[in-house]
């Protein structure tokens, strides 16, 4: 889907900027973007993470591909064309959220590289942590949470992640988290902490990006 709307558009700029923001909040917006096949943890991760810094005063809001889907991507399927758009509108909404000086967690399995390359690039460098949700298909599909890799298997589900559609393992993110072998606290706790050395990395340099 190729665009031309913003040929004769000029962008507007307030006044209030993302530092501002980031100062009254008292905190750095960042996005951290899950990926990972589905039953791996993604949404159960970011709701988890989404809930502990939420009761810390933060500014944090959590955007769900399942959730995405029933509204602003309720017209895009699970083509690879599709996916790549899901994961772009995706992408746009959560440099919105920062800008706004939110802490977004975002969880998408966004199966292919590039599409999740092409997000990164919205962001200044730093402000989007590609957070590996790493889980072997196999433990995947023992969970299968929502039957649909049973359902998959038995072809009544096409293009299904990491069954008749690929999905591309990141080869450098930000944070691994690997939940076929570690509980939901520690990779919840893994994940604040990473979130809080990135925030003290900004404070060391007198800095809230
Ligand atoms: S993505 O590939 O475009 O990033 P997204 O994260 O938005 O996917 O949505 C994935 C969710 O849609 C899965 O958790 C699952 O519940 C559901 N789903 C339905 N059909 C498929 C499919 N063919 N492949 C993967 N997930 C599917």
């Amino acid at each position: 889907m190729k665009g031309t709307g913003s040929s004769n558009v000029v962008r507007h700029q307030g006044v209030v900027t993302k530092q501002d923001y980031c100062r009254r909040n008292g905190h750095r917006s960042m996005a951290l973007w899950f990926t990972g096949l589905s039953g791996a943890g993604k949404s159960t991760l970011a709701y988890a993470v989404h809930e502990r810094i939420f009761r810390r005063g933060w500014h944090t809001y959590v955007l769900d591909g399942d959730n995405l889907r029933h509204g602003l991507n309720s017209d895009l399927g699970f083509g690879e064309a599709e996916r790549q758009e899901n994961i772009r509108r995706a992408g746009e909404v959560a440099r919105l959220f920062v800008e706004a000086g939110v802490v977004v967690l975002a969880a998408f399995i966004s199966p292919f590289a590039a599409d999740r390359e092409r997000v990164r690039k919205l962001f200044a460098p730093g402000e989007f942590q590609e957070v590996y949700v790493k889980c072997d298909l196999a433990v995947c599909e023992t969970r299968d949470p929502k039957q649909l890799y049973r359902r998959a298997r038995a072809g009544e589900i096409p293009s299904f992640t990491g069954i008749s559609s690929p999905y591309e393992a990141p080869t450098s993110p930000e944070l691994v988290v690997d939940t076929s072998v570690l509980r939901v606290e520690t990779a919840v706790d893994r994940i604040l902490e990473h979130i809080d050395r990135l925030t003290h990395q900004d404070m060391g340099q007198g800095a809230m990006i």
